[in-house]
């Protein structure tokens, strides 16, 4: 028997999501009461929800007894005032601010007065769709992933009225589905889709500079960083019909903030139509489900290696020498490089060009690698040439640096190579967010690490490649770029000296 606060529960909308909440709920023990205007969507949803418990059962992960229970405790609402006795109800209808307003007005009417109102909204204000009821302390918002099931975090979203005692209701209840809550304010995105602009943001904007390809760039976050799909695979998978209306939404809604400003490259494609793999073609084509990805170019064949220089001022110099001594690179140990010298930088943030003006290098024989994660971490070594880089050091230094067969992957310059953009826009996101109180620091890194699957939270991502490094990178990108984008959030500058993901919040 169900004994939680919520042990009737109504489910408004019996799509995707719907009938995802549905199950969960009916698995935590509850009453489920299922209402939609479609004529068969109920039916539909009850009859796929029992397919998915009887292959639990023949998976032997749920007894048959289990099984009949929950499907029992799904029933069918024929109207809206079927859900009188619910004591919650959550909405997962189409994404229409008018549509949901005038649901909850009328649902509010047929309700117990202690019931609480839940929106499943991902992209409108929970202040707004509550701004005519008569008890906006009972109305939060509830947002969940889709695949619900799979998908183990929700947002409770407080509205500007919503009372504590609603948030901490749901977030009981969720915990009773076996969710973790992330408590959110109401503000654009919330916490999964605000933390998550950085990601295919950056990634865009370094293809649209010609900097490396979209798969290049997504090798070079998977191997280096850890994430388990590429920015481009990301959007492939998500379809762009979805993820550009979001990038668009959560820019607008910031009036225009520069750090999520979306790309004229998804504008186009959406456009075009190629949006992914469910119509084949995105940013990979895809033959029967699978991406089409071209081979990487291979290490060139140098039979004479230069020696090598190393600048002084080299981000993690101690470990970019050790790495030299491994690969059996002949080190120059001079004050300046002799005239055959391969000259290695290793630059936070500044493009190689100006890295080699600044140090009175010459540009010809100057090659940067990325020294922001330890090379010990990471599967993949990134360099990246200057426009007067001759061919020959270009050859020279990914063939020494593949050596040991770790893949090599040469890009064209720009300030920060690709993960120290990447990685320097999630964190600068996450910090902002956190300055804004758009939750506690805590929460990120749970929603975050739950709700995008990204190796680790932004805030520990920051402390593990050193957030000193991750402030120099922001700062020199600042200047490089002249643009507001890559401006370090205050939050970052404060505890760039001491830590991103301290346990307790500021007094
Ligand atoms: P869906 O299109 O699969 O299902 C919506 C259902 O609501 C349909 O069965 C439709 O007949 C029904 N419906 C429409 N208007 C109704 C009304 N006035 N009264 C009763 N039923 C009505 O949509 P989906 O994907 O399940 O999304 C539902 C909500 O969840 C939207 O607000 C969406 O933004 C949000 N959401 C969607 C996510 C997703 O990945 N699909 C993720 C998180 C939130």
């Amino acid at each position: 028997m169900n004994t939680s606060r919520f042990s009737t529960v109504g489910i408004v909308g019996t799509g995707a999501m719907g009938r995802g909440i549905a199950q969960i709920a009916a698995q935590a023990g509850s009453t489920v009461l299922l209402y939609d205007t479609q004529p068969d969507a109920i039916e539909k949803a009850r009859q796929a929800l029992g397919i998915q418990w009887d292959k639990l059962v023949e998976k032997g992960r749920l007894t048959p007894e289990a099984a009949a229970a929950q499907k029992d405790r799904l029933k069918p609402a024929g109207t809206l005032a079927d859900l009188a006795e619910c004591d919650l109800v959550v909405e997962a209808i189409v994404e229409r601010l008018d549509v949901k307003k005038t649901l909850f007005a009328e649902l509010e009417g047929i309700v117990k007065p202690s019931a609480v109102l839940a929106t499943n909204t991902s992209s409108l204000s929970v202040t707004a769709i509550a701004a005519s009821l008569k008890r906006p302390e009972q109305f939060a918002g509830f947002h969940f992933f889709n695949p619900v099931p799979l998908m183990k975090v929700v947002e409770v979203i407080s509205g500007l009225k919503t009372s504590a005692e609603t948030c901490t209701a749901l977030s009981e209840y969720a915990r009773q589905m076996g969710h973790t809550p992330v408590q959110a304010g109401d503000t654009p995105g919330f916490i999964v889709n605000h933390a998550g602009r950085g990601y295919g943001t950056e990634a865009l904007r370094i293809v649209s500079e010609g900097v490396a390809d979209f798969a290049t760039i997504d090798r070079i976050l998977k191997d280096q960083v850890g994430f388990k799909l590429g920015p481009f695979e990301l959007f492939d998978l998500t379809a762009l019909d979805v993820s550009h209306p979001v990038m668009e939404s959560i820019y607008r809604q910031y009036y225009d903030e520069p750090r999520y400003r979306p790309s004229v490259i998804t504008a186009q494609r959406l456009a075009g139509g190629v949006v992914g793999k469910k119509v084949g073609e995105g940013f990979y084509a895809y033959v029967n489900g699978v991406a089409q990805v071209a081979a990487e170019p291979p290490v060139p064949q140098v039979s004479d290696l230069p020696p090598v220089w190393v600048s002084t001022r080299a981000a993690r110099r101690a470990e970019l020498l050790q790495l030299l001594k491994d690969l059996g690179a002949k080190i120059e140990t001079g004050q300046s490089p002799s005239p055959e010298a391969l000259t290695i930088v290793a630059p936070l943030g500044f493009d190689i060009t100006t890295v080699a003006v600044v140090e009175r290098l010459d540009p010809a024989r100057t090659v940067g690698i990325d020294m922001l994660i330890d090379d010990k971490a990471t599967k993949r070594r990134v360099l990246a040439t200057n426009p007067a880089t001759r061919t020959d050091m270009r050859d020279a230094a990914h063939a020494l640096f593949a050596r040991d067969g770790k893949p090599v992957s040469v890009i064209r310059d720009s300030g920060g190579f690709v993960t120290q953009r990447v990685v320097g826009t999630i964190v600068n996101i996450a910090s902002d967010m956190c300055q804004q109180r758009v939750c506690s620091p805590q929460d990120l890194e749970t929603a975050v690490t739950l709700g995008l699957g990204y190796p680790l939270g932004p805030l520990a991502m920051g402390d593990t490649f050193g957030p000193a490094n991750v402030l120099e990178v922001l700062f020199n990108m600042q200047t490089v770029y002249g643009d507001t984008r890559y401006r370090p959030s205050p939050w970052l500058r404060r505890r760039g000296a001491i830590g991103l993901s301290l346990k307790h919040e500021e007094a």
